[in-house]
């Protein structure tokens, strides 16, 4: 591919502000929004088969919280997904945009297979939920929904890192295919993606237990059984995980290289903190560590591959524009970083107690839901004044 089609493939305007800035936002939320997909698969498959358990006490207690856990990290997983989106086509426009050209039709499948997918978890919830371990049948389409949205989006990433051979999808053998049904697969990366899911609810389900275990209506047994259950997922699941990662570092000729040994180094620690399972909590906050390298490892590889076409998002054309870079900044820290803490430590509060929670006579929540609150409509007022007056100046 010609560099100059893939500059005059880029913005015009350029871009606001340092393009390491987006990049390291992009690693960041990417692995937010993996951690989340993963999970979302996790439970959701683990659901299906705790489901099949019917006489076991354990599973019956456990599968409706998995099913839960697995509609909460959808609807995660999809807010999570739209802030890579936007930084990768502010700083990789050219890539994300062919890409979506070129599977049109995916990605207006992508949209409704989502849709479907997901209605058809909140049947399986409630179908659970009335007959007590009912809705398989729902719950397996409504999984195998998601898990195909997950290849689709893995097709829209192999497409848009092809720009070598972008023109041949365009037109094949020389003739235009305005069909829209481009489609590429590496199956290594996709296989390695999709089987982290074992060991995310893996850890997940360690840290459920040590959660679990402060409140006097859980069984020892139960929070023993879920304990036990989470560290098999995660050792068997990390192993996997390990050897599909080092193939397909292999097969594309990145296993020596330093960001892919620090990841296997990474995942090593995991595998040791996961099989003692001392402290969970800071299991999760490792796999947090180990997820932003494996989405450091995706950014390296494109950088490369862009890199070796002439094209670095280093030097994408930036028009300083400190209005914005202010208005986002207070939104993603202030407003998201009161507003998430909120909410976090209502649902840490809402698990700890037994019965009803009252948040009103909380006075940290209560706090901290005021803060949200008055945050939230000075935000809005901001928003919509500043949009306003840009708006008429412009216009009148
Ligand atoms: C059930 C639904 C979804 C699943 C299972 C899923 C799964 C995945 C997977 C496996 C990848 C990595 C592909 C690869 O590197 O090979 C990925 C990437 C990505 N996903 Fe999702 N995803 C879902 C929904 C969404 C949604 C709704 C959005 C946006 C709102 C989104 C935004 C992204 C973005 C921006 C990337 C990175 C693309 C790139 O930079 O090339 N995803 N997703």
């Amino acid at each position: 591919m010609e560099l100059s089609v893939l500059l005059a493939l880029r913005d015009p305007a350029g871009i606001p502000f340092y393009p390491v800035v987006f990049q390291g936002l992009y690693i960041l939320t990417w692995a937010l929004h993996i951690a989340f997909v993963l999970l979302a698969l996790g439970s959701a498959g683990l659901s299906l088969f705790g489901s099949t358990q019917r006489n076991n006490v354990h599973w019956k207690q456990l599968t409706p919280h998995l099913i839960q856990t697995g509609k909460l990290s959808v609807s995660l997983l999809i807010v999570l997904g739209v802030a890579p989106l936007l930084f990768t086509q502010v700083i990789y426009d050219p890539n994300w945009y062919v890409a979506n050209t070129l599977s049109g039709m995916w990605v207006f499948i992508f949209i409704y297979a989502l849709i479907v997918g997901y209605c058809m978890y909140y049947w399986y919830y409630y179908a659970n939920k009335a007959k007590h371990g009912g809705g398989v049948i729902v719950g397996a389409i409504s999984f195998g929904f998601l898990v195909f949205c997950g290849v689709l989006m893995h097709s829209f990433t192999v497409t848009s890192l092809m720009p070598n051979d972008w023109m041949e999808m365009y037109m094949p053998n020389g003739v235009v295919d305005m069909g829209g049904w481009t489609f590429n697969v590496e199956t290594i990366r996709l296989a390695f993606m999709v089987s982290l899911a074992i060991p995310v609810v893996g850890i997940f389900l360690q840290a459920y237990s040590r959660f679990v275990s402060t409140r006097k209506d859980f069984e020892a047994s139960y929070v023993a059984f879920t304990a036990s259950l989470g560290t098999k997922a995660a050792i068997i699941g990390l192993v996997l995980s390990a050897a599909l990662f080092v193939l397909w570092m292999f097969t594309i000729g990145y296993l020596f290289h330093p960001i892919s040994l620090a990841t296997v180094v990474g995942v090593v620690i995991l595998l040791g903190l996961s099989a003692q399972n001392r402290n969970s909590y800071i299991t999760v906050g490792w796999l947090v560590v180990v997820a932003l390298l494996i989405s450091g490892v995706r950014e390296w590889i494109r950088y490369d591959i862009m890199a070796a076409l002439g094209y670095t998002i280093y030097d994408y054309p930036v028009n300083l524009e400190l209005p914005s870079l202010i208005m986002f900044l207070s939104t993603f820290l202030v407003m998201g970083g009161v507003g998430v803490a909120y909410l976090l430590m209502m649902a840490w509060k809402v698990g700890k107690s037994e019965g009803v929670f009252d948040g009103s006579k909380d006075v940290a929540v209560t706090k901290l839901g005021n803060y949200t609150l008055a945050i939230m409509s000075a935000w809005i007022v901001i928003f919509f004044g500043w949009g306003l007056t840009i708006l008429f100046n412009n216009i009148l």
